[in-house]
Parts: structure tokens; sequence; C-alpha cells
């Protein structure tokens, strides 16, 4: 593997994004079951999907970094995941849709930041899907922001901050 740096930077991140994909993946399922538009239900249910396969990929990522998922991060995570999913019912339209984009926005730095710490510790092979796993945190975070926008309300809610334009994920890797 790595004549560089430690890889241990690189797997607590990826164990914490492990964990986060399966909060993520089961509170879509309940945010997609709850909602009435058709297109929404769809969207929603394939971002859940998205979660799944990132969690899949990154599970892989730390076998080959001969490592696993933290096991009290994953009972919190199964937790939160199926809290958040029942709220769903109960919260409204808008707290959801606000929720999502605000975690996504974080989710892609999340991989920005881990694509950097493989670089760091010598598996460049890791890079590319890293990525590409920021690029597609992007779109759930550019899905979720739209539909916020869209509300009524949305006028008088602070939203977080807008993530800068998609190129730039592979533009300010390949400058750091
Ligand atoms: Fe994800
Ligand atoms: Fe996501």
């Amino acid at each position: 593997m790595s004549q560089q740096s430690d890889p241990q930077p690189l797997i607590a991140i990826l164990q914490l994004a492990y964990s986060g994909e399966l909060a993520a993946a089961y509170a879509y399922r309940g945010h997609w079951h709850s909602v009435n538009d058709a297109d929404e239900r769809t969207r929603i249910q394939e971002i859940e999907n998205e979660e799944w396969h990132h969690r899949q990929l990154v599970g892989e990522m730390l076998s080959s970094l001969d490592s696993k998922p933290n096991a009290f991060r994953e009972t919190r995570a199964a937790i939160l995941g199926r809290i958040l999913s029942v709220l769903c019912h109960l919260s409204g339209w808008l707290a959801p849709m606000y929720g999502a984009g605000k975690l996504e926005s974080r989710n892609i730095r999340e991989y920005e930041t881990a694509a950097r710490y493989a670089r760091n510790c010598g598996r460049d092979d890791l890079v590319d899907c890293l990525l590409t796993m920021a690029e597609v945190e992007w779109e759930h975070e550019h899905y979720f922001r739209a539909r916020v926008l869209g509300h009524r309300w949305a006028k008088r809610l602070p939203i977080w901050p807008q993530p800068p334009a998609k190129e730039t994920i592979r533009k300010s890797f390949a400058h750091s």
C-alpha cells in the first residue's frame, strides 16, 4: 500500500461516511413514502438507492484498508435513521426536504475530504470513486435545495450556504 502517511484519517472518515449512508438511506425510505407527489417519490427513492450504493462502495474501501465499520456508529446510525424515517411522516413536507439538503451539503465535503486523505496515504486508486460520490451528493443537495426554494416560505427561511459549482469538485482537488 503506502510508503506515505498514515491511513487512519481515511479509515476514520470512511467509517463516518459508511454509517452516515445507513442513516440517510433509512431516512430517505421514510421520506419518499411520506410524500404524495409521484415525481418526488421517484426521485427520493432513487436517492435512497444511491445511498445504499455508496454504502456498499465505502464498505469495500474499508475492507481494502483491512478495516471495518465502527460498531457504535452503526448502531447509532440505524436508530437515528429509523427515527428520522418516522418523523418524515409527522413533520410535514418542508422539514425533511430542508434537513436533507443541509445534510447533503455536508456529505459533498465529506467525500472531498476523504479523497484528499486517500491521496495523502497513497491510495490514489480510491480517489475517482470518492470524487464521483461527492458529485452524486452534489446532485442530491441540488435537488433538495430546489425543492425548498420552491416552497412558499422559502423567502423567510435562512437557507444553508450554496455549494460551489459541481465542476469545482474535481478542479479544486486537482489544485489542492
Ligand atoms: Fe451518499
Ligand atoms: Fe446523498
